[in-house]
């Protein structure tokens, strides 16, 4: 087999197409090095070409310090970039590395896992929190869009990853999953084989991931179950009110390595713009008010940026995502915090948000397009998916007049979004009687469509983000922020009853 030839040089992105909130602050400071533009990669020379079948040889995994938990995220532009995240034990760093290269016309199996790789990329180590590892990670640029890039992660020293393969980042077409709620039970388990079998172009955990719950290790049992779907298909995520047990969150954040700050963020897919936000979940002191304030205050910003955008005909749909719901019909889950939902409910109508995906709430429900509780043409839908693995809740047995539909079943909801058109379909793992189904499989509960907004829905959102001196005038943010503490307290005190929630 030739040796792999050099990926064709991509343009990095264009700056002014996407946000990233916060950028810089708190974000990687790595040394992103450039290996597809040769300015300053570091090129294997002198490795021979991979061998031919059948003589080809699947290098062993050896090594003192193996990479494991290994997941792929975004922290730049989706086309042409991935980050890789993986943990080493013990305190002693044996190098990030990342060796790559296209995965070439013809190779086999085999060729994949065992063939030089003619780049490669350092990254950056930082301890991983409550326990005795290190965290890694590194950022390919430059990347092909239209090839997939088979990588391996870690060091000489320490030993290296199995190859994975990165598949390209349709931007005309493209699908993506989304569950929250994900834990480390059976259905969990099933749900995470199930996403992968769909294949997606990248999954949404919108949070409540490992439910460590301070016990630090179970985030490691976490990130090996995600694995084989993490290491190839990119999982975005946002945190939870589990996350904040963690050391107020800084368990996830050494953990995930996500544009931005880590917890709330925005940035462009193809024609769609996702805003993140934390809910909240992390405030645990009014002292840290000013938090949860610039956060607001920044995803307003995004979201009166990215209508504009949509006006403009950029991008077609504006997706918030959160872990907490705004609407819920799950018994005893009623808007906890009514001050922070009607002020964050303000800035997605104003805005126009088509679509808000969440968790919290361990059941599956999707809304009529709504606002204030009541079915709006022009309002967002909402889509309660907390249905990742974590044991179920119960419903409220009256209607709710913006609800569409809700079941009680573990599974996840696929997006695809094609033109102006976003087709949904949600998936349980289990039949009715809400027992895994056998072999994998899955069966539809539900189907749905979004549309596009036509040009006079577009516009009528279109107004200018407000300071938050403005919000101020508006909402008593002092008091949304009291509330939000109380509320994860009361969660916090009702969870150390009942841990699965
Ligand atoms: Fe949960
Ligand atoms: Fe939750």
């Amino acid at each position: 087999m030739s040796p792999p030839k050099p990926p064709k040089p991509f343009p990095l992105p264009d700056p002014t197409r996407r946000r990233l909130l916060r950028a810089g602050a708190g974000a990687l400071a790595l040394p992103l090095l450039n290996a597809c533009d040769g300015s300053s990669a570091t090129p294997d020379t002198g490795t021979p070409p991979g061998p031919d079948t059948p003589d080809c040889v699947v290098p062993t995994q050896t090594g003192t310090r193996l990479p494991r938990g290994l997941h792929v995220s975004w922290t730049d532009d989706p086309a042409t970039t991935r980050t890789l995240t993986w943990f080493t034990d013990g305190p002693d760093d044996p190098g990030t590395l990342v060796q790559y290269g296209p995965v070439e016309d013809g190779m086999s199996d085999c060729e994949i896992q065992a063939a030089a790789f003619p780049y490669g990329v350092a990254g950056a180590t930082k301890a991983t929190y409550g326990v005795d590892a290190l965290t890694h990670s590194a950022t390919l640029t430059a990347l092909p869009a239209d090839r997939p890039i088979r990588y391996r992660v870690g060091s000489e020293t320490g030993g290296w990853s199995p190859t994975r393969v990165l598949r390209p980042a349709p931007q005309d077409r493209f699908s993506f999953i989304h569950f929250g709620d994900h834990a480390q039970h059976d259905a969990s388990r099933a749900v995470t084989a199930a996403t992968r079998a769909r294949d997606p172009d990248f999954v949404w955990i919108a949070g409540d991931l490992s439910y460590a719950n301070g016990d630090q290790p179970l985030w490691d049992s976490y990130f090996d179950m995600l694995e084989p779907l993490a290491a190839e298909i990119p999982v975005m995520t946002c945190p939870g009110n589990h996350e904040n047990k963690d050391g107020g969150g800084a368990g996830y954040a050494s953990r995930v390595t996500l544009p931005g700050n880590g917890l709330y963020y925005g940035f462009d897919y193809g024609n769609v713009h996702f805003c993140v936000s934390t809910g909240g979940s992390l405030l645990s002191d009014v002292s840290d008010t000013g938090e949860l304030l610039t956060e607001i205050a920044e995803l307003e910003q995004d979201l009166a940026d990215a209508a504009r955008r949509r006006a403009n005909g950029e991008i077609d749909f504006i997706v918030f995502v959160q872990h907490y719901t705004i609407w819920t019909s799950c018994e005893g889950r009623d808007p906890f915090n009514f001050s922070l939902v009607l002020l964050e409910e303000n800035i997605l109508l104003r805005h126009g948000v088509d679509l808000l995906l969440v968790g919290h709430d361990h059941i599956y429900e999707r809304s009529k397009p709504m606002g204030a509780g009541l079915p709006l043409d022009i309002g967002y839908v909402q889509i309660t998916q907390g249905g990742g693995g974590q044991s179920l809740y119960e419903l409220v047995d009256y209607d709710m007049a913006w609800s569409a539909f809700r079941t009680l079943r573990h599974g996840f909801t696929e997006y695809v979004v094609d033109g102006k058109t976003i087709r949904g379909t949600t998936y349980s793992v289990e039949n009715e009687a809400l027992e895994l189904l056998p072999g994998g499989g899955v069966e539809i509960i539900d189907s749905f469509e979004i549309q596009a907004r036509n040009g006079t829905a577009k516009a009528m959102p279109l107004k200018p983000a407000r300071t938050l001196e403005e919000l101020g005038r508006e909402f008593d943010l002092q008091a949304v922020a009291e509330h939000t503490v109380r509320r994860n307290r009361l969660h916090d005190l009702f969870e150390d009853r009942t841990p699965n929630y």
